[in-house]
């Protein structure tokens, strides 16, 4: 990881941004929250590795990344948002990642993107990137927000063991990205769109454009008991829940699970 070149792109930028990268680490996530513990007012601190050996997904499943292929990294922000709003950052984050990647590919129309609730990225219908996002001091106003993403950049091989059918940018384009150049256009993003994050509506209005999910059967699973449902995703609410028809007729709204599509 060339991180000369991407501290000084960034300093260009005028965007006051701390990058400590890590040739190994265990999880982004963890030596986030491990600097916060050190340096409880760290802000727009990027935690950055080649090699993630233990890295974290949701529903405290395992992040699997090629040593040196991937971009795995934790940005540290502090925002000041109601406990209602903590969810648009998922949305945010997602939303401003898929945009950046739609930007960087756009005159290749095989490259199909697509936003999935509540917070991937799929890659002609595979599963591109996940966000892990976690929080501390979620009782005062200005909460600290532990962003954590994992990108399949230039990964061609996959374990078939895993659960999910899983691409990266190379295997679907056949051409090796730099990564440096990505998560540097992520970052000018994410910087600069910051005032989406006071308008949930404009968010989640964006974001659903981006999604395919509007009246598609799906099969959803909650976080609490992991039993799957099969549903039709009719919406998500302003507040980014998903409003799910299930087969009674009855509409329900969820924070938080997993879908499949296509069931
Ligand atoms: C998911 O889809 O389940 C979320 C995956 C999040 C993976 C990223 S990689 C960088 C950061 N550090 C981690 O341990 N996890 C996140």
């Amino acid at each position: 990881m060339n991180t000369a070149f991407l501290k000084n792109e960034i300093l260009k930028t005028g965007i006051s941004l701390d990058i400590i990268y890590f040739e190994e680490t265990e999880s982004t996530n963890l030596t986030a929250k491990n600097f916060l513990a050190e340096n409880p007012s760290a802000d727009n601190t990027l935690i950055l590795t080649s090699n993630q050996t233990a890295g974290k997904g949701r529903f405290d499943r395992k992040w699997y990344s090629e040593p040196g292929a991937n971009l795995t990294f934790t940005l540290i922000k502090k925002l000041n948002l109601s406990v209602d709003e903590i969810q648009l950052v998922n949305f945010y984050t997602s939303y401003i990642l898929y945009t950046t990647l739609k930007e960087i590919f756009i005159s290749n129309k095989e490259m199909n993107f697509m936003l999935k609730w509540p917070n991937d990225i799929l890659l002609n219908n595979k599963k591109l990137s996940g966000i892990l996002l976690e929080l501390k001091n979620i009782e005062t106003p200005v909460k600290t927000f532990i962003i954590g993403c994992g990108v399949n950049v230039n990964q061609t091989v996959f374990d078939k063991s895993l659960p999910q059918n899983i691409t990266s940018l190379k295997y679907e384009s056949g051409l090796k990205s730099e990564r440096e150049t990505i998560l540097l256009s992520f970052i000018k993003n994410f910087f600069e769109k910051t005032g989406l994050l006071k308008d949930g509506k404009e968010l989640i209005r964006n974001w659903k454009i981006c999604s395919d999910i509007a009246g598609k059967k799906i099969m959803f699973k909650k976080f609490s008991d992991d039993i799957p449902e099969t549903a039709i995703a009719e919406d998500i609410s302003p507040d980014g829940a998903l409003c799910l028809r299930n087969e009674k007729g009855i509409l329900k709204k969820y924070y938080s699970g997993e879908i499949t599509l296509s069931v």
